[in-house]
């Protein structure tokens, strides 16, 4: 039996899920039930009522599903698989960047460990960020963490002054600003779209930006022109599921890789058989001190209700 049917069967017999994000590997992406954006996994993993949810994605989507359904068993394939971004955030010193500004409305990316969520007052990700950021009193001052490039842009948008964590996703800061500009001047009809968690001077030439699922929804609208997409490479999978005839470049990063294009090193552990494995084992499993799960769970459900 191929390793996709016995998961098909594993996950029938043990009534599990799998949710996985648009970075996975491709061949993860077919065989899961649901592939969406971190805000629309959030919500998926509220709804959901399989007995174990396979998280196909990073360390801090997992601990959010777990978060969010409690009684649930949540697996990922590879613990190892974390977050450059959640990393730049250790709880301990945010803690402390908390504590020093007591006046401040916390709003932190979902991109973070749950001890910096129990920390928060509300959770955005890159879909809501904007929404979110303009729900509170315009005269009520902000702390945005851990990104910079995506606060930065939000302070754009918005005209609103906040307090920034200094952290950074080492995926989207990769791409390559000369490179970039030389591809569109040789493909000068492909239009730029961006992650936010892009630099600015990417963000600059982007005709779009928006969260992964914005993304693809955008292509999808306008599946008549052509694209080159600043993002994590796995989204090219989907997007071209979507828009099978539109033309489509990665953006290029400044590393000399084979595909010249932006990996998520973390995203790319999780194989199939480590999804099968950890399905069989129920292993490695996700859990959150029940304190902090309770503290993480307050700014999260906001995060929902403003998302509605
Ligand atoms: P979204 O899917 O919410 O756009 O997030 C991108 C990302 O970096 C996830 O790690
Ligand atoms: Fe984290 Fe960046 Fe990988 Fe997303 S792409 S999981 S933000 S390191």
């Amino acid at each position: 039996m191929k390793l996709q049917e016995k998961i098909t069967q594993l996950k029938r017999e043990k009534n599990a899920i799998i949710l996985a994000h648009y970075y996975q590997r491709p061949e993860i992406q077919e065989i899961a039930d649901y592939v969406g954006d971190s805000l629309g996994l959030s919500q998926k993993a509220v709804e959901v009522d399989a007995d174990i949810i396979v998280f196909a994605g990073v360390h801090f989507m997992a601990e959010t599903a777990k978060i969010l359904n409690p009684t649930k068993t949540v697996v990922l394939p590879d613990l190892e698989a974390g977050c450059s971004l959640a990393e730049s955030c250790p709880p301990e010193a945010f803690s402390k960047f908390v504590n020093a500004h007591p006046d401040h409305t916390v709003i932190t990316y979902v991109n973070c460990s749950a001890e910096v969520k129990a920390l928060t007052d509300i959770v955005c990700t890159s879909s809501n960020a904007l929404k979110i950021v303009e729900s509170v009193p315009e005269d009520q001052p902000i702390i945005f963490a851990p990104d910079r490039n995506l606060g930065k842009y939000i302070m754009k948008e918005t005209g609103r002054d906040m307090l920034l964590w200094d952290g950074s996703c080492l995926v989207h800061e990769a791409f390559s600003i000369d490179k970039l500009l030389e591809l569109h001047s040789a493909y000068p009809d492909y239009k730029i779209i961006a992650h936010p968690e892009s630099e600015e001077h990417i963000l600059k030439t982007a005709t779009y930006i928006g969260s992964t699922a914005g993304m693809i929804n955008y292509v999808k609208k306008h599946s008549d022109q052509k694209f080159i997409v600043a993002t994590e490479a796995g989204i090219l999978h989907e997007m071209q599921q979507v828009v099978p005839n539109t033309e489509l470049i990665p953006a290029p990063s400044k590393e000399d890789n084979t595909c010249a294009c932006s990996e998520c090193a973390y995203m790319k552990l999780n194989t199939l058989q480590k999804l099968y494995d950890c399905l069989l084992n129920e292993s490695p499993q996700i859990d959150v001190p029940k304190d902090t799960r309770e503290k993480a769970l307050i700014p999260i459900e906001r995060m929902l209700e403003l998302s509605v």
